[in-house]
């Protein structure tokens, strides 16, 4: 089997890894893939928007499988441009995309069909989205309608940063088209979790949760980042719980994506808040979580081929989807003054050593310059370990940290505190 992975991150890092478990496996190709990656699988540069070259390459190399990591490609319509070649695709189509690529769709998804979430209401026009924040009140959360890279969400804890927030998104048009629509939504509080499922379109199967950390400094101090490190499982996800959202959330929105016509199948992400309401939505993603791929892959102990086969396939209920009972950690190491601006080109050291000791290390934002792997990103590199409990895990990635360097490295000192605390 000859299997092809869309991306370039610590997510994609782990794919491959999982992905290669399979015996059958013959040959994974990535687009455009990592120095991390390229030690496992084969790394190509085609633009990963060119949907008729990515068609071609995967005719041309026999592909079975192709599993797309990130959300553009998805809502640029790959997944219909192979399935109309007869290629089989792990994701969303492009209306199904949707769920993540336009705010509003998925708001309005979730009012018609009684999917808990945060209030809220979506406006064109600038004048109107002031009006109605400033009968809101603060705090407030204003959010640019399509991808802004998760960056296009204000948590407004004043009027003027509500205010300027929409005057940011409506009309200096930071996040360009983005921008055109603004979803206003209620504060909601709690602690959140994020919940990744297999789906067909029918049948579908939470995986283990996971809990990322988004701000850049310990006890969540300091601006949002894409991820500076996850846990699984998160043990606020109780079996009640998982119960509860299988029932109110995961399994009411396959079913109002088919009635909508936007038949779903993939990795739907969910992103909760725990409120003292109840699991809140406050978030879909149509693709897998970046970091939280990395520690939930690691505890998958179940064919991740065969998993996503069955969802192509739409045999899902026949699949096996089993997990180690285990507990993992990733630590982001990230370069210095990201998330603001930061260097790229330091020389990276000790991997191989980190590797040693157990712990996997997943390449974001790195590249080869002259042998050496250097830094190439605000987010360099992902180290997982796994353990029989989240402490241990928590050790482990630490400790395997100790041997990594480069100029200016920093991290989380905290990441896994609240199932510490719990545990
Ligand atoms: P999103 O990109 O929609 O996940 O939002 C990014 C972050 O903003 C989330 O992880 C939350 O921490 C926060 N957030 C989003 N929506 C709300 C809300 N309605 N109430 C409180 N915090 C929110
Ligand atoms: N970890 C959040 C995301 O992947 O969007």
């Amino acid at each position: 089997m000859n299997l092809l992975v869309i991306g370039s991150g610590g997510r994609e890092h782990a794919l491959v890894a999982k992905l290669k478990e399979n015996a059958e496996v013959q040959k994974i190709y990535c687009i455009p893939g990592n120095p991390g990656i390229a030690q496992i699988a084969e790394c190509v540069e085609i633009d990963s928007l060119d949907n008729a070259a990515l068609v071609a390459f995967a005719k041309d190399h026999s592909i079975d499988l192709t599993v797309v990591g990130p959300e553009i490609p998805l809502s640029n319509g790959i997944v219909d441009a192979f399935k109309a070649n007869g290629l089989a695709c792990f994701g969303p189509t492009r209306a199904a995309a949707q769920i993540e690529s336009s705010k509003t769709f998925a708001k309005q998804l979730m009012a018609k069909y009684d999917i808990p979430t945060a209030k809220f209401a979506v406006f064109n026009h600038a004048k109107e989205a002031k009006e109605y924040i400033q009968l809101q009140g603060a705090p407030v959360v204003v959010k640019a309608d399509g991808l802004a890279a998760g960056k296009g969400v204000v948590v407004a804890m004043t009027m003027d940063e509500a205010l300027a927030a929409v005057d940011m998104i409506m009309c200096e048009n930071v996040f360009g088209q983005a921008g055109n629509q603004v979803v206003i939504e209620e504060f909601l509080v709690g602690e959140e979790a994020s919940i990744l499922a297999f789906t067909d379109g029918k049948t579908i199967i939470p995986m283990v949760a996971a809990q990322d950390h988004k701000r850049v400094y310990e006890h969540d101090r300091g601006p949002n980042t894409g991820g500076m490190g996850a846990y699984a499982p998160a043990p606020i996800i109780t079996a009640a719980v998982s119960e509860q959202v299988m029932k109110e959330v995961l399994q009411p929105t396959i079913h109002a994506m088919e009635s909508e016509g936007c038949f779903y199948s993939g990795c739907l992400y969910l992103g909760l808040i725990m409120t003292a309401d109840g699991p809140k939505v406050i978030e879909f993603n149509a693709r897998f979580g970046d970091p939280e791929t990395q520690v939930v892959l690691p505890l998958l102990d179940s064919d991740l081929v065969t998993i996503m086969h069955a969802c192509i396939n739409g045999t899902l209920a026949d699949a096996t989807v089993k997990w180690k009972e285990e507990a993992a950690v990733c630590v982001v190491l990230a370069a210095g003054g990201y998330p603001e601006t930061y260097h790229k080109g330091d020389i990276i050291s000790g991997i191989d050593k980190a590797e040693q000791q157990g712990a996997y290390v997943f390449h974001a934002g790195t590249a080869s310059d002259k042998g050496q792997v250097v830094t190439n990103g605000g987010r360099v590199l992902g180290v997982t370990a796994t353990a029989s409990d989240i402490r241990q895990a928590v050790d482990k990635a630490y400790q395997a940290i100790e041997s990594i360097q480069f100029k200016d490295m920093h991290y989380r000192k905290d990441i896994a505190h609240r199932a510490i605390s719990k545990a």
